[in-house]
């Protein structure tokens, strides 16, 4: 999960890494309490959008006093950059920039290990810098038994090139910087840049955080982190019922067990879809293992208040649950959801005990659900039900 630059900083000032005083607004005139409230002075009105590069695209603007603050905002709110609307901005002291350095700490999942990278050269976009002047950016290495001690930060510094004086600054920020990342549970803490003032101070101006949602049982203030406004409502209801949804933008709503068998179906009925007008999967669900009762009506009740969804495929390859408990799970959950099953449901089912579930399902015989053989056959029929309604 991806963070707010607000959130960073947040996060940032919890464990003592230097930032500057700010306050968030969502319209003009709470960009002007909050410059007054930071003082009157000057400060910058910064667009709050999962994004870089907000900067040049005129998302982060100085204003000398609150009513340019004011004024700033509302340029800034509705903003879109690269696709991200700005529906929040953060109101932040002004600095006095001397200089601006890089600094990231991230999960190197190829090397198996962290990361550490360090520039003198901040505030341009990494990437450029990387491409254009590899030496110019410190790689360390970093254990995830011993993280970023004295030491170690005493080495990053150096390997960036910052002089003895600079180097001793920076080398305690490095180590909070570290201690966010290891007590969030994150994959990447990046500060571009990381300044120093025209005082001699060390201070992270800018923050990106992506936290680990693995571990999300151990840290109960994450949850809160979230960005509903930007989930969609179906998602929502999907996750707060466990389960593994994706909205997508079609017509025909899928359950499978397995990302394999769910991703390949999508692909089946995909391609079904062309020869009926061009209906697409509606979504990806994926049940898991134990294709229960609840879990099929919780799926189910899902999909259907999906109103772009026309008809809904159940193909579901019965393993360690087998295909007669998924199709009671069928049965059960069609009568949980008595009035609100109200589209066409194809079933496919196969692999153990298909024949006993194929038997439930014949027995039961609802209206709404038709058996087919295989896939292709089921999601052919799907597809036609969907062009249908
Ligand atoms: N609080 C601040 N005071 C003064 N200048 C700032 C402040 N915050 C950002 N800036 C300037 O704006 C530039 C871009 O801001 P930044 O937060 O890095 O956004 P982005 O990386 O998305 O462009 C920074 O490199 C810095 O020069
Ligand atoms: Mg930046």
């Amino acid at each position: 999960m991806d963070l707010f630059e607000y959130q960073a900083r947040d996060l940032f000032e919890k464990h003592g890494v230097p930032v500057l005083k700010a306050l968030v607004a969502e319209t003009p005139e709470q960009a002007e309490a909050a410059a007054e409230q930071l003082g009157g002075g000057t400060v910058v009105v910064k667009s709050q959008v999962k994004i870089g590069g907000r900067g040049k695209a005129g998302g982060v603007k100085l204003a000398k006093n609150p009513q340019e603050a004011k004024a700033r905002a509302e340029e800034i709110l509705g903003l879109d950059i690269k696709g991200h609307i700005t529906r929040k901005v953060m109101i932040a002291q002004g600095a006095d920039i001397a200089e601006e350095y890089y600094f990231s700490v991230l999960l190197d999942r190829s090397n198996r290990t962290y990361l550490a990278m360090a520039s003198k050269e901040g505030g341009m976009e990494i990437e450029q810098l990387a491409e254009e002047r590899p030496e110019a950016l410190a790689k360390v290495p970093v254990s995830a038994l011993t993280g970023i001690d004295e030491a170690k930060a005493a080495e990053i510094a150096e390997a960036a090139g910052f002089d003895a004086e600079t180097a001793a600054k920076v080398a305690p920020v490095l180590q909070s910087l570290w201690t966010v990342f290891a007590e969030e549970d994150a994959t990447l803490v990046e500060v571009n840049p990381l300044v120093k003032t025209g005082d001699g101070e060390i201070i992270a101006l800018d923050g990106k955080v992506s936290l680990d949602e693995n571990a999300e049982f151990r840290q109960p203030g994450h949850a809160e982190l979230h960005d509903i406004d930007a989930t969609d409502p179906l998602e929502l209801k999907a996750k707060e019922l466990d389960l593994n949804y994706v909205k997508l933008d079609g017509e025909v709503g899928i359950i499978g067990n397995g990302a394999g068998l769910v991703m390949s179906t999508l692909d089946v009925v995909a391609y079904a879809g062309e020869g009926h007008g061009g209906v697409k999967p509606a979504n990806f669900l994926d049940i898991g293992g134990g294709a229960s009762a609840e879990v099929m009506a919780n799926g189910l009740s899902v999909i259907l208040s999906d109103s772009q969804v026309k008809s809904v495929f159940v193909n579901v390859f019965g393993g360690i649950t087998a295909c007669d408990a998924v199709a009671n799970g069928i049965v059960k959950a069609l009568e949980i959801l008595g009035d609100e099953a109200t589209k066409p449901l194809v079933v496919r089912l196969d692999g153990n005990n298909v024949e006993e579930g194929r038997r439930i399902l014949q027995d039961a015989a609802h209206p709404l659900v038709t058996l087919t053989e295989t896939m292709d056959g089921g999601a052919d029929k799907a597809a036609e039900l969907a062009a249908a309604n």
